[in-house]
């Protein structure tokens, strides 16, 4: 049963939902005595008057918005009502190509198209942050009605988010912020003109708890929540809704946390082979391109020689998530671990893999599919989404021309253990192209 499951599972949580499952600060009783549907007195939703009202209008000045919107259905409904609300088919929607799976779905639902900013790479093989000018060189070459960024990324790296704001609205174009990762940051919502944050991700609300926050006259608030309206479940769990008030009006112990989080940064700054890499205080990047383990493995040593279970193995790092609920004696548990591994590791040499270029995009559209060997696609189109997960955001989009390099590169990660998923489940094997 999966509730026996979740019930044994003691490993130490350096991962999502930011409430760590700490019962000792969140109270643990499963809350059917809470479980209730739109009753009499409760309020709705989808078009909350009472006491869900004020739960958005205590989110809209706790981030200094014009309008906030309880999410019960993670970022991803929000994102979704997003680009409904904004776009019409045949539109184009300039992305960041990092932009999680939900944005393209959400392009996809409104027979929009994308249009992509690549981000750059560090010398760690993140993505970078998105430069203001290359968003308004791309704004002029793509005229797009909507524009969509992440920020955070999933590693933690922050754009400038008011800087990018102020550029689509020199052309009068909504930009809408996928700051799923960025529920911590008050203050960060208020330029664009729709942000979307999981507050189950970095904050201790219950999983697929989210704010969306709508702002200014290009996006109107009405339009949004029709959108969320018909995305959105019509029985939305009060014991969701409970969580995401309960984590507005939760008085967190940042100031222990800032203290905790700077000691265990410095501290893995000694680390000899491990590279510590802290983009955001939430996300704890352990880069292992310097020394002879990968990040695959560096999971897997965490959890079963420690019991420490990360957020994210990617291949030369490791991501692991650290939030204000955090149970502190588990930073000298982890910082133990880190050193006992870096003290068995060896130096190698790091040699940076590029990213596989921007697939190139076929001029027609996929219509009739057929089951191809994934080895001998290349040069095919592909009919299929293909992503890892996490962070779920695509290498191969239904459309692209599939490249020998992003063969090479995807069977390279599914070798090494990364968790690569595509649409239809058949990978490494099979891809559907179009016929
Ligand atoms: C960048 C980004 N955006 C959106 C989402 C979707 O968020 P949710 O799980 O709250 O629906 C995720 C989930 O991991 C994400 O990483």
């Amino acid at each position: 049963m999966l509730y026996d499951k979740l019930k044994k599972n003691k490993r130490i949580p350096f991962h999502m939902p930011g409430h760590k499952r700490n019962t000792n600060l969140l109270g643990n009783d499963f809350p059917y005595d809470i479980d209730i549907t739109e009753i009499n007195g409760f309020d709705n939703l989808h078009c909350p008057e009472g006491i869900i009202k004020e739960i958005e209008n205590k989110a809209k000045e706790d981030y200094e918005c014009d309008n906030s919107f309880v999410l019960v259905n993670g970022s991803t409904v929000g994102i979704l009502a997003g680009i409904l609300a904004t776009v019409k088919r045949g539109d184009t929607v300039l992305i960041a190509r990092n932009c999680h799976k939900s944005v393209y779905n959400g392009i996809e639902l409104a027979g929009a198209k994308a249009e992509y900013i690549l981000p750059e790479v560090d010398e760690y093989g993140i993505f970078r942050a998105i430069e203001p000018d290359i968003l308004d060189e791309k704004i002029r070459l793509y005229n797009p009605k909507l524009v969509v960024i992440t920020s955070p990324t999933y590693e933690g790296v922050n754009s400038d988010v008011e800087k990018l704001s102020e550029t689509a609205h020199k052309y009068n174009i909504p930009i809408m912020l996928d700051a799923a990762h960025g529920a911590h940051y008050v203050g960060y919502a208020k330029y664009a003109d729709i942000t979307v944050m999981s507050l189950h991700k970095t904050m201790p609300a219950l999983t697929q708890c989210a704010l969306a926050h709508v702002n200014g006259d290009i996006v109107n608030p009405e339009d949004y929540r029709i959108k969320l309206s018909m995305l959105e479940t019509s029985s939305p769990s009060y014991i969701l809704m409970c969580s995401v008030e309960g984590c507005l009006d939760m008085k967190l112990d940042y100031w222990t946390f800032h203290i905790e989080q700077d000691k265990l940064v410095k501290k893995c700054k000694e680390l000899r082979h491990l590279k510590l890499i802290d983009y955001d205080i939430t996300k704890l990047v352990i880069f292992c391109g310097y020394c002879n383990i990968n990040g695959i493995k560096l999971a897997e040593k965490l959890r079963n020689e420690y019991n420490i279970e990360v957020e994210m193995a990617a291949k030369n790092y490791v991501v692991l998530v650290l939030t204000a609920c955090d149970d502190f004696k588990n930073y000298k548990l982890l910082r133990k671990a880190l050193f006992q591994i870096d003290g068995n590791l060896k130096s190698e040499e790091f040699i940076p893999v590029d990213l596989p270029a921007l697939p190139e995009k076929s001029s027609e559209s996929v219509i009739n599919k057929e089951l191809s060997d994934f080895d001998l696609s290349a040069g095919k189109v592909s009919a299929e989404y293909v992503w890892a997960y996490p962070p779920g955001i695509p290498l191969i989009v239904p459309g692209e021309i599939i490249s020998e390099e992003i063969i090479d590169y995807i069977n390279d990660n599914i070798k090494l253990g990364v968790n690569i998923q595509s649409t239809y489940s058949k990978l490494p094997q099979k891809i559907h192209c179009q016929l």
